[in-house]
Parts: C-alpha cells; sequence; structure tokens
C-alpha cells in the first residue's frame, strides 16, 4: 500500500501541495518518500528512506520551490526493502520522465530481463521500474505520454495505480488506474491527482474517480479520461461534501466499513507478487524460508490473541491438511504460563497484526528459549514480533484504524494459507500441480470477495443484522475450518455490539450448551462444501428441533435451504472458504452495532494494540 499524488498548475508552484498532499497520504505507507517535479524542463527527484521529514530536510534549499508539475509518493514496501534507491519516483535514466506507482507488477522480471537485453540499465529492486523503462522506451519512439502509459500497460500484468511525469518545454501528467485508487480533479489553473480524495480537498471537491482500465492526461484546469485503448471516457466530477474526519474514512462511515471493504486488495497485496505460478509454490521474504529451512521441522507451536489467534486456528487446519505438519495452538497468555514442552525442530509461529502484543511477545520469547525457531505473521514492518522473529511473513493489509479487526484477520488467514503451501511444498508432500491448483483458486478468490461486497449483499445481511437487534444471545456455530470462522463472528458482535455471543465448534452443543436455546434464538451457522459439510446439517436440525433460528452463511446449498434466513457466499475450494465467509459475519457485526447505536470504530474498554499483560 502506497500513497501517490501530482499536480500540474499554469501559474502556481506545486512542490509544497505535494508535501502536504504526502502528509495526509503516510497512513498508506511511510518507509521512504519523494517527489519528482518539472524544473526548467528536466527532470528532478529527490527521495529518501525513512518519514516525510527527512524528504522535507533535502527540499529545504529550495530549489525546486518554483516547478509547476510534479509527482510524490510515500510507500508501504513490497518489492524491495526500504531504501533510498528503491523509493519512488522510479525514472529510466532519460531524465526525462518521473513515475510513482502503487501496488504490484506481476510479471516484472521478464519484463526486466526484456528490457535489460535491450541495454537498459536498472538502478533499484522495485518492480516499478519496469514501468519507468516501458514507459520510456515508448517516448524514445515519439509517442505522446498518454500513448506511451497505454502501450506500456498493455505489457503488464498486475494491479496498480501510476502517475507519470515528463520533462521538456511542456510538463505533461498522465496517471492510470487497474486496482487501488486513484482521484483527479482540476481548477481554472491547475490539475490534480491523489490515491486518497484527502489529498485533493485543498484544491477542489469536484472530484472524479478514475474506473479500473481508465487513463487520465492532466493539464491545468483540464481533465482527459481514456480507456486504456484511447477511447474517450465522459463522466462528471462528484462534488465532495466530506468533513476532514469522514474524508479520512474515504467516504464510509466508519473506519470498520472501509476496512472490510479493502480486503479484496489486501488479499492482492498479500499474496498475488509472493506467488510462483510455474512451479506451484510461493516465495516469501524476510528471512529463511528455504526448503532446507523448513524439512528441518517438525511442529509448529501457533501463539496469538483475539482475533489472531483466531486466524491461527485456521492456519492450524491448513498446515496440518496441506502440508502435513502437526500444529499445536494456544492463547498466548495461556503459553506463557504453563510451562509449555515443545518437541525439537518446532517453529514457533507468533501471529499479530500490530507485532507490539505484549502477550504474544512474551509467548514468542519463551519459545524461542526453548529452543524454537521463531516466525511470525504481522503486518507492521519493524515492529518488535518482526525484529525478534528469523523469518515474517508481512501481511501487506495497510494500517488498521477500527478496534475491531478485519482487513488483518483476512490477511492473516491468505498468509497461513501461503505459509501451507510453501511449507507443503518444502517437505515435499505437495506436487507443482497440486500446489499450482491451490493457488489458482486463491488468485480466483478477489472478484469473489468483491461479490461480497457488493450492495446487494450489504442490504441483506444489514436487513436481517437489523431484524435480530434486541436478541440477548446470539450462538456462532461451525466446524473444521469455519470453526475459527464461527468464533470469528462471535466475537466481531461481543466487541462492537456488546452483546453476548458465543462461537462453538457445532459438534460440541450437544455436549451442554445446546441447554441454552431457547424458541427464537438467533443462531449463525457457518457451512461451506467440505468434508464435514453433512456433519453442520445434522447439527442444524438439532438446533432448530430446539426452536433456534438458523442463519447460515455459507456456500453449502441444501445448509442454506434449510435455514430460516440465509447469506450465500460464492464457492471456492473448502481451504479458502473461511476468506468469503468471514466477510458477511463482519458485516453482520457491523449492521447489528450501527441499528444499536454503538461506537463502531472505538468501542468501549478495548484498545487497538494491547502492549501490557
Ligand atoms: C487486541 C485487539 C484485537 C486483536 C488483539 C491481538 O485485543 O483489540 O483486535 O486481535 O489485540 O492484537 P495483534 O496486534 O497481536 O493482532
Amino acid at each position: 500500500m502506497c500513497g501517490i499524488v501530482g499536480a500540474i498548475t499554469r501559474s502556481g508552484a506545486v512542490l509544497e501541495g505535494l508535501v502536504e498532499g504526502l502528509r495526509v497520504l503516510e497512513y498508506r505507507g511511510y518507509d521512504s518518500c519523494g517527489v519528482a517535479v518539472v524544473d526548467g524542463g528536466a527532470i528532478a527527484i529527490r527521495r529518501k528512506v525513512g518519514r516525510l521529514s527527512e524528504l522535507e530536510k533535502l527540499l529545504s534549499d529550495g530549489a525546486l520551490n518554483g516547478a509547476r508539475a510534479g509527482v510524490g509518493h510515500t510507500r508501504w514496501a513490497t518489492h524491495g526493502k526500504p531504501s533510498d534507491e528503491n523509493a519512488h519516483p522510479h525514472s529510466d535514466g532519460s531524465g526525462r520522465l518521473a513515475l510513482v506507482h502503487n501496488g504490484i507488477i506481476e510479471n516484472y522480471l521478464e519484463l526486466r530481463r526484456e528490457l535489460q537485453a535491450e541495454g537498459r540499465v536498472f538502478t533499484s529492486e522495485t518492480d516499478t521500474e519496469v514501468l519507468s523503462h516501458l514507459v520510456g522506451r515508448e517516448l524514445a519512439r515519439g509517442r505522446s505520454l498518454a500513448d506511451a502509459v497505454r502501450a506500456a500497460l498493455a505489457r503488464v500484468s498486475g494491479y496498480y495505480a501510476i502517475a507519470v511525469l515528463s520533462g521538456g518545454d511542456t510538463p505533461h501528467l498522465v496517471c492510470a488506474r487497474q486496482g487501488p485508487p486513484l482521484v483527479v480533479g482540476a481548477t481554472a489553473d491547475g490539475a490534480y491527482l491523489g490515491s486518497d480524495v484527502l489529498a485533493l480537498l485543498p484544491y477542489t471537491r469536484d472530484v472524479v474517480y478514475l474506473e479500473d482500465g481508465e487513463v487520465a492526461e492532466l493539464a491545468p484546469g483540464s481533465l482527459r479520461l481514456t480507456n486504456l485503448a484511447g477511447a474517450p471516457i465522459a463522466r462528471a466530477a462528484r462534488r465532495i461534501d466530506w468533513d476532514a474526519e469522514q474524508a479520512s474514512k474515504g467516504g464510509f462511515a466508519h473506519h470498520m466499513l472501509k476496512e472490510i471493504h479493502e480486503q479484496p486488495d489486501v488479499l492482492a497485496r498479500t499474496a498475488f507478487d509472493r506467488i510462483l505460478s510455474t512451479r506451484g509454490d510461493v516465495a516469501f521474504e524476510h528471512g529463511d524460508w528455504s526448503d532446507a529451512r523448513l524439512r528441518s521441522l517438525e511442529r509448529v507451536q501457533v501463539v496469538a490473541c483475539g482475533t489472531a489467534l483466531h486466524a491461527g486456528y485456521v492456519a492450524r487446519y491448513l498446515i496440518e491438511s496441506i502440508a502435513r505438519l502437526p500444529v499445536d495452538l494456544d492463547f498466548a497468555s495461556e503459553f506463557r504460563y504453563r510451562d509449555p514442552q515443545l518437541a525439537r525442530g518446532t517453529m514457533a509461529l507468533a501471529i499479530s497484526q500490530s507485532g507490539e502484543t505484549a502477550d504474544t511477545l512474551a509467548a514468542l520469547r519463551l519459545a524461542r528459549q526453548l529452543g524454537a525457531w521463531p516466525a511470525s505473521i504481522c503486518n507492521v514492518i519493524g515492529s518488535t514480533v518482526v525484529r525478534e522473529s528469523e523469518a515474517t511473513i508481512l501481511t501487506h493489509a495497510g494500517p488498521e484504524i477500527g478496534v475491531a479487526s478485519t482487513k488483518a484477520f483476512s490477511a492473516q488467514v491468505v498468509a497461513s494459507f501461503l505459509l501451507a503451501v510453501r511449507l507443503g511444498r518444502a517437505r515435499g508432500v505437495l506436487d507443482e500441480r497440486a500446489g499450482t491448483a491451490l493457488l489458482d483458486e486463491l488468485r480466483r478468490l478477489r472478484p469473489r470477495m468483491e461479490a461480497l461486497l457488493a450492495s446487494e449483499t450489504i442490504e441483506q445481511v444489514g436487513a436481517i443484522a437489523r431484524a435480530h437487534q434486541n436478541a440477548t444471545g446470539f450462538f456462532f456455530l461451525g466446524r473444521g475450518l469455519n470453526f475459527p470462522i464461527a468464533l470469528e463472528g462471535a466475537l466481531k458482535l461481543k466487541e462492537i455490539s456488546y452483546v453476548h455471543a458465543e462461537g462453538y465448534a457445532a459438534g460440541e452443543m450437544k455436549h451442554g450448551p445446546i441447554a441454552l436455546i431457547s424458541p427464537g434464538m438467533p443462531i449463525v451457522v457457518v457451512n461451506s462444501p467440505g468434508r464435514v459439510d453433512e456433519k453442520v446439517r445434522s447439527n442444524i436440525e438439532q438446533v432448530k428441533a430446539r426452536g433456534g433460528h438458523v442463519i447460515c452463511v455459507g456456500a453449502d446449498q441444501p445448509s442454506l435451504a434449510l435455514a430460516d434466513e440465509r447469506i450465500a457466499t460464492p464457492a471456492t475450494i473448502e481451504a479458502l472458504s473461511p476468506v468469503l465467509n468471514v466477510i458477511p459475519l463482519q458485516l453482520f457485526a457491523y449492521h447489528h452495532a450501527l441499528a444499536r447505536g454503538c461506537d463502531i470504530d472505538k468501542p468501549r474498554n478495548l484498545a487497538k494494540s494491547v502492549t501490557v499483560e
């Protein structure tokens, strides 16, 4: 996740505005940043690892203060460590262009080889640099900047928002979107672009949101929208009337809702550039994830708290079934005080959004002392858990502000799936074909997640949640991979709606909790096709026989038919069903809390990061 900005004016200076734009976009990443401006016809680039203040020091000589066109970038590293060289903007060495990018170019390695064979020299480890060379090659062939951008984008597969600036007597500024957000707006004197409308609000409240596959040409006082083939697109500007607080939520009523909606993008960021399609395998950065290292493992011990622990349950099912490696799991707060005995060859796997949770950290340290190999799945680069792990899978979910975790959870589940595949391949229990099939299905998940976030589904979930807003207790039931999803659905409801909700393994109900069911009690059952789908259907029958009101979530059609109310999720393989099934449960909790007038982003008694015991 990165933030990009751009500006071009007839008479006004742009540098200060670009830096201010980066300041409001720092929430999208802040490991390095940079700007490029057209200075007397030539492109000048300044970029720096670290926070914006470091860049400001570089700019304090005032040399670029008069520039009237520029782009800027604040980075959340994916390809290549945070460094001056990997910071954006990137160029092609010609001094004619500068480019900033948010997203992932999936075929960058093959493009890089092709461009290097033509003698082009690369100076960073980023995927972005291939884009600047592709655009530069087209400019050298005499194309306009917009045509060069279109021709370059025709060669790439992936996921991007880019802005490209070219120098010369008349500077040009072009941006394009395929995936990450991009907003543009024009005033009488200028035209502006940004990853978030927040960056445009100092200039204009009339903005145009780019759709996927669109290119915008910005000039002082004008915008021209086309598709990737160059055909013009007409779209009226939208008037933004939010205040600053609303704007930081991207127009959503709450951070939690915004973060729920970000999940398809998070899937792409967590997974897509790590997939090695031709090998049915996965590549991780940050530590030794080699075959030799992973083959030396005999067990995995997951330690985590809260929502991250629920992701750990999913990890257990995935690693045991895909990689055939035994997995133990414990609340970090229990593990650290129960005198744990770890087998030789244990990977201690800490799962944490923040990387600063006191119990998780203590459990990881204890496991390390006991001889385990410390590894983690974490969202925050540079956090203590990451620093104290020998290997980490960064989830790249971006900053999560809502206290109730949503996108961090699905990213942790996706990272666990990738880990299971890597372990299975390394240990020789998953062949290339089976690995490819699993990873292909993961790629297909993104449009299915998007479908679940379509307004009809949201309205349907909202209506069901409102219908049960006065219920005093809920059960959430599931089995297998969807047992942790039931736990997570119940936790979300407890956290933000303050209603008693019990997550339970559906098969355990008959051993006691079924006594709690009274006529009309809402029972949310999560069931998708898989090895336990029939068992869960029987559990639904048992609950119905006692008068429970069953709300079924999932893709198991017979269960949906049996239920009193239903939220169908798209079909996928059993191993990935948790990623889809959790979305309606997050939305259910959200709408339930909304109907009850609760403070959704700041629920009572909770904290986002619990750094005390
Ligand atoms: C707190 C948060 C939860 C989170 C848990 C673990 O309780 O409210 O949402 O799941 O901590 O946090 P971590 O940052 O380690 O994932």
